[in-house]
């Protein structure tokens, strides 16, 4: 008889956007005039840069040709946006990584969800709260988190780092050490920072501990202010302790091409239960060839794109769009009398729920009266209730749109 892995029967409901994306659904089904408005998952609305499309293209032309067609590329990916990564993500921020410590993948939700398969189970998992759902549904399903407590919203063997206006939202470090940190700046869901004190405090944090930090870095294109690192890489030390991810998507608008890649340093280490150290890259690297078989040739080189000169114009432009639409949530709300988080170095606007209502009362609310879809605090952890989340990701007329309605229903 065939057995199930019992740990997919510890997840709580369904993916938080699918059940978002479902409730949607059903209101415009039964309200098919209203002009629903969605500011909800972040997902990009800029068409592609030109010198992305361009590059593809004339891939695709490459592909149709006997004498330039490919076949399987390298695992890791291809050498050419291995380099161009390595050039001007890191060594222009004086940041020394090697193209081969860099792994091309299809998106960095799929590599912050695979990279917990060269984990031991027994390993000691925290993470921030709220937050990035993937982080923890990952470690459900691979059985590090006990069961879910109704009462808390919480796994009994998670730790959770409550990151909320009370702290300025910089988490404090657990009672309980862990093994395994993941921290995501500019953070989703609350669009705020650390400095890089902060963050330096983390790395050795993780030195002490011989712990290390799972770093998503995926909204780091939307840094404005000088203080904020990049990469983790501009911290001291960080080669010995962490893993990066980065992705092509909110920096690029590659949400339907997907590309990403990771950063896993030859110098991480992890142990055997009798105390032996062990690569992680080269873990990693044994992983990644064998459950994958690469980015197709045609995007890995719209990827390069993005590294011309033009193509950095190109996507500074969508960059700088998708932030002027999160300073007009910001203001708009402010002038409503909200209590608003983020928006300045992130796409993302965290926002406290007014008159004591729940993050999801206040979703039903938006979406009936002014049609407005955002995301509820609490479907990212059970510090993010009271709070709720929208997106700079729209366009700009449906951003000042939405804001007008919300704006109206709070006179
Ligand atoms: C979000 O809305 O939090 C993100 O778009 C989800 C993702 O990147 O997978």
């Amino acid at each position: 008889m065939i057995k199930i892995n019992e740990n997919f029967l510890k997840l709580q409901d369904s993916y938080l956007f699918s059940t978002i994306a479902k409730k949607v659904s059903e209101f415009q089904k039964e309200n098919p005039d209203a002009k629903i408005i969605k500011l909800g998952i972040g997902d990009v609305t800029r068409p592609l840069a030109k010198s992305v499309i361009t590059a593809m293209q004339k891939a695709v032309e490459e592909m149709g040709n006997g004498e330039t067609f490919r076949g399987y590329g390298p695992e890791q990916g291809y050498e050419f946006l291995r380099e161009k990564i390595v050039e001007v993500d890191y060594q222009k921020r004086g940041v020394d990584i090697s193209p081969n410590e860099i792994f091309i993948s299809d998106g960095a939700k799929c590599d912050c969800g695979n990279i917990v398969d060269i984990f031991g189970i027994n390993n000691k998992v925290a993470i921030t709260d709220p937050v990035y759902p993937v982080y923890l549904d990952t470690n459900v399903m691979s059985g590090r988190t006990g069961n879910y407590n109704s009462e808390t919203g919480k796994y009994d063997k998670m730790i959770y780092m409550p990151a909320t206006a009370e702290n300025n939202f910089i988490p404090a470090f657990p009672a309980e050490v862990p093994d395994m940190i993941y921290l995501c700046y500019p953070n989703n869901p609350t669009g705020t920072t650390l400095s890089k004190e902060e963050l330096a405090k983390w790395v050795q944090y993780a030195k002490e501990h011989s712990s290390i930090i799972l770093f998503d870095a995926a909204y780091e294109a939307f840094i404005t202010e000088e203080d904020v690192p990049h990469s983790i890489y501009e911290i001291e030390g960080a080669k010995e302790v962490a893993i990066e991810f980065r992705s092509f998507s909110k920096t690029a608008g590659f949400t339907g091409l997907r590309c990403a890649y990771m950063v896993v340093p030859k110098e991480l280490v992890g142990y055997t239960e009798n105390g032996q150290e062990i690569s992680l890259h080269s873990l990693w690297n044994r992983r990644h060839g064998t459950k994958f078989n690469g980015v197709s040739y045609p995007i890995q080189r719209a990827a390069e794109a993005v590294y011309s000169e033009e193509g950095q114009k190109e996507i500074k432009e969508n960059i700088e769009y998708y932030l002027e639409n999160a300073k007009t949530i910001k203001n708009g709300l402010k002038e409503a009398g909200f209590t608003v988080f983020g928006g300045v170095n992130s796409p993302y606007v965290w926002l406290k729920v007014p008159d004591g209502m729940t993050s999801w009362e206040f979703f039903d609310k938006l979406l009936k009266e002014a049609n407005v879809v955002g995301t509820p605090g609490v479907g990212f952890g059970p510090s993010g209730e009271g709070y709720f989340r929208l997106t700079g990701f729209g366009t700009k007329e449906n951003t000042a749109e939405a804001v007008e309605r919300i704006k109206k229903l709070w006179k």
